[in-house]
Formats: structure tokens, C-alpha cells, sequence
């Protein structure tokens, strides 16, 4: 049976447009494409944050090439989509079906070939891009001609970073440096061996365009070299000499090019990009970038020196220890004399007159306060304080422990820590400390030795070792 059809006043319009059209319309996606590609790529329009690492060059112009084909295709396809709707529109009154194209072997084969190759040339060169950044280069992590490890530490909810100095303190200890900060240089081929005390973490630092998940009970890696960069000194610093640990000075503006400072650095953020807890918004911390070897070394010298003559009080050590934050306990413990504000831990305010009910109140036969506080930071799973969990890292006398949930503190912070903790009382006055050490007016033990074999005593007593 035949269906009638109407037909349109105006005969269909030809398929194949004018050859004019055709040049116009390859001319205008290669010069729409570029003009995307060049935009981007000369940062005129800034698509991407700084470039602050080699690693960053090579991502980027992988980037802006992808910008580019892209551009090249998206033009294409919207370009014919556009020009369809207007040439092939349905006239006034045409209510005719299209003709009836059945295949085009020809058209078919093209156009699954040309998407082919522009794939694999994209694929081959990621991983070109992806192996030139993550291959070990030359002198990775050499500090004063030594390879320094640098173990990244993710735990909820911050960031810690341990640098293995290879040198030791009075006592034959390893120095280790454990900071909050990541601190390089230009130029330095930094490697980072990174793993989370507890869920999985994903470390990033995008101007550096680095990127790497960060997982319990395994170690992963990531590599980069910070350069030089333009808009670097509005974060300008530097340490004046023979600054207590932490200690560092903001430049004023107009001297932040002037080339006689001799410490100044760049900082940018590091940060946590896997939702990992309730915290997770706060984990982020800094990497400073020293603009010469030189200006890293200052530093970085000068820190290992305090550690390895760290003052002989042990609350003079323990303030020094924790203002400088080298442990994560900021994050997690309120302490109002320190600034802390973290709450997924117990306040330390007034711990110093606390910890002594807490002893008894635990009933694993702490004998004293002091006791109780060298228990809670070498076993803190031992005891939890009621409403909290077992969120803590345990802290282990052995330097060659590395395993999720265990950091290393060695006997003399340990030590020092809680003959600080002892003086943090709820009047503000040590001499009201009840921890089981007498102290002085000053604040400072009336006997140091006698305090310090009193407390190596208590560290004795505590494996250290995760219970598992
Ligand atoms: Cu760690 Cu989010």
C-alpha cells in the first residue's frame, strides 16, 4: 500500500557543500583550535595554577597538546552539528522524510582509523610524559652529598614528614627529623617514600602537578624538582640565625628580591585529596621551596644541630620538641599554652594536675601521672580515654620500625614531652603539678637528673612495639 506523501516546495538541498565551505570551515577549527591551544599555553588565559616543578613543564604541555586535538575535535563535530541544523533544517510545510543513505564503507573506515591513531599517539605520549617524571634521576634527595630518605607520613589529620639524616646525636641515636613542613630547593630531585598511619590518603601539591595515593601498609612513591618560578616571592621568608626550631621571619615586601637574604623560600600547599574522615577539609600543610641549595642547607644544618645538643632540662627539651611540631600532636590534642585546637583527641589543658586520677583511673598499674602520660604515648592503645577511640599513632623507641600506626620518637623527647605535659596545669602553675616531678618557681624540676631517671625508669617499662 502506498503511503502519500507531501512534498516540501523546495527540492532537498545537496549533501555535499561547496568547496569554498569546506576550506572556511577547515580553516576556521584550525585557527579556532589554536587560538584555545595558544590562549591556554601562554598562560594569557591561566587554565592551570604555577609551574613550579620540571615534572610540571612536561604535564602541562601534554595538557595543552591534548587542549589542542581536542580543540581540533570538538570544533569539527559541533561545527558540522551546527551546520546540519541549519542546512538540512526542515523547510516550511516539508513534512517528507530524509532520504535514505545506507552506508558508506569508505566514510566508516576513515573516521574509526583517524580516532585510532589519534588515541594511541595520545596514549604513547602519557607515557612517555608519565615515565620521564617518575623515573629516579640523578642524586635524588642528596643533602650535603649524602642520600637523605624522606619518608612522607599521612595519619588523620596531618601531614609528617621524617627526613633520615644519617647522622647521630650524643647518645648514638639516629638523627631524624621529623617535621610538618617539606622543605627543598630549587633544583633539589626530591623523592618521597610515603605511607598513611591509618586510611588511604592521597598526597598533592598541584603546582608541583604531583599526585600520588598514600596507603597503610604499603609504600608508595613520588618524584619531583622544584624550578625556579616568577610569582614565587609573595610567600618570601626567612630563618635569622641561630633561630629557635620553627622560628621563621616574614621579609617585608620591598626587600623580597633584594639577593642579600640569604634564607628565603617559596611555600605552596600540600594536600589531601582523598576524603579520609571527618578532618579531612584541615589535612593540608606546606612545602617550602628554599631558592638556593645554600639557603636549605642553613636550615637545614641548624636543625640538625638542635637536635643533636637539645637543652639538658627536659622541659626545656619537651617545649622546644612541640612548639617546633615535629609530631603531629597539634593536630588532634587541644593545648591552649601551644595554641593547639585539634579535637579528635583528649585536651592536654590542665594534664599536668589530671594525669595522676588518670593513673589510677586506668588501672594498668601506672604508679604515678608521669607514668601514665610515657604509658599513653608509647602504648596509647593500652588505655583510651573515655569517648575516644584508638586513633593515636603509637610512638616506638626503635628508628627501624616503619609500619602504619608507628612513629618514632626517641627516650629524651619522649622524656621531654612529659615533663612539659607535667607543668601544664589547671591553675597554669607547675609547682600545682600532682604528675609525681617536683617543681621549681621557675617551672623548670627542682632536680633534673633525679626527674630524668625517674621518667627513663617509666620509658623502660613499655615495648614500644604495636600490639597487634
Ligand atoms: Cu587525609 Cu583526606
Amino acid at each position: 500500500m502506498d503511503i502519500p506523501q507531501k512534498r516540501g516546495p523546495d527540492a532537498p538541498p545537496s549533501l555535499i557543500p561547496s568547496s569554498g565551505f569546506i576550506i572556511g570551515f577547515v580553516a576556521f577549527i584550525l585557527i579556532a583550535s589554536f587560538v584555545v591551544f595558544y590562549l591556554a599555553s601562554s598562560r594569557i588565559i591561566p587554565v592551570l595554577p604555577e609551574v613550579a616543578s620540571t615534572q610540571a613543564v612536561n604535564t602541562d604541555n601534554l595538557f595543552y597538546i591534548l587542549l589542542g586535538v581536542g580543540g581540533i575535535v570538538f570544533f569539527l563535530v559541533q561545527g558540522l552539528l551546527l551546520y546540519s541544523v541549519i542546512r538540512f533544517r526542515a523547510r516550511p510545510n516539508d513534512l517528507s522524510d530524509g532520504p535514505n543513505i545506507h552506508g558508506n564503507p569508505t566514510l566508516e573506515i576513515v573516521w574509526t582509523i583517524i580516532p585510532a591513531v589519534v588515541v594511541v599517539a595520545i596514549s604513547g605520549l602519557s607515557v612517555v610524559v608519565w615515565t620521564t617524571n617518575n623515573s629516579p634521576r640523578e642524586n635524588e634527595n642528596f643533602i650535603n652529598g649524602q642520600p637523605v630518605k624522606i619518608e612522607t607520613i599521612g595519619a588523620r589529620f596531618a601531614w609528617s614528614f621524617q627526613y633520615h639524616t644519617g647522622q647521630t646525636n650524643a647518645n648514638g641515636d639516629p638523627i631524624i627529623l621529623s617535621l610538618p613542613e617539606l622543605h627543598t630547593y630549587v633544583g633539589m630531585n626530591v623523592k618521597l617514600d610515603m605511607y598513611s598511619d591509618d586510611v588511604i590518603h592521597s598526597f598533592w601539591i598541584p603546582e608541583m602537578r604531583v599526585k600520588q595515593d598514600v596507603m597503610p601498609n604499603k609504600v608508595s612513591e613520588i618524584r619531583f624538582t622544584p624550578i625556579s618560578t616568577a610569582s614565587g616571592y609573595a610567600y618570601a621568608f626567612e630563618y635569622p640565625q641561630n633561630a629557635p626550631l620553627g622560628a621563621s621571619v616574614s621579609v617585608p615586601l620591598e626587600r623580597r628580591n633584594d639577593p642579600n637574604i640569604a634564607n628565603r623560600f617559596n611555600r605552596y600547599q600540600v594536600v589531601c585529596t582523598e576524603l579520609c574522615g571527618g578532618g579531612h577539609g584541615q589535612m593540608y600543610t606546606d612545602i617550602v621551596v628554599h631558592d638556593s641549595e645554600t639557603s636549605f642547607l642553613t636550615w637545614y644544618n641548624a636543625q640538625v644541630e638542635s637536635r643533636r645538643n637539645p637543652p639538658a632540662d627536659p622541659v626545656l627539651l619537651g617545649d622546644q620538641v612541640l612548639r617546633s611540631g615535629e609530631y603531629p600532636c597539634a593536630s588532634c590534642h587541644v593545648l591552649t599554652t601551644l595554641g593547639w585546637q585539634g579535637i579528635t583527641g583528649p585536651s592536654l589543658d590542665g594534664i599536668g594536675d589530671r594525669a595522676g586520677t588518670r593513673a589510677t583511673q586506668a588501672g594498668v598499674g601506672d604508679e604515678s601521672g608521669a607514668d601514665y602520660l610515657v604509658h599513653s604515648i608509647r602504648e596509647p592503645h593500652s588505655w583510651l580515654v573515655p569517648g575516644y577511640g584508638a586513633a593515636m599513632p603509637i610512638f616506638s623507641d626503635d628508628p627501624s620500625v616503619s609500619e602504619a600506626g608507628v612513629n618514632y620518637m626517641p627516650d629524651e623527647d619522649v622524656i621531654g614531652i612529659v615533663a612539659y605535659l607535667c607543668t601544664q596545669t589547671g591553675t597554669g602553675v607547675a609547682t600545682d603539678s600532682t604528675c609525681g616531678i617536683e617543681f621549681a618557681d621557675n617551672g623548670l624540676p627542682i632536680d633534673v637528673d633525679a626527674t630524668i631517671e625517674m621518667l627513663s625508669g617509666y620509658e623502660d617499662k613499655y615495648s614500644s612495639v604495636p600490639d597487634s
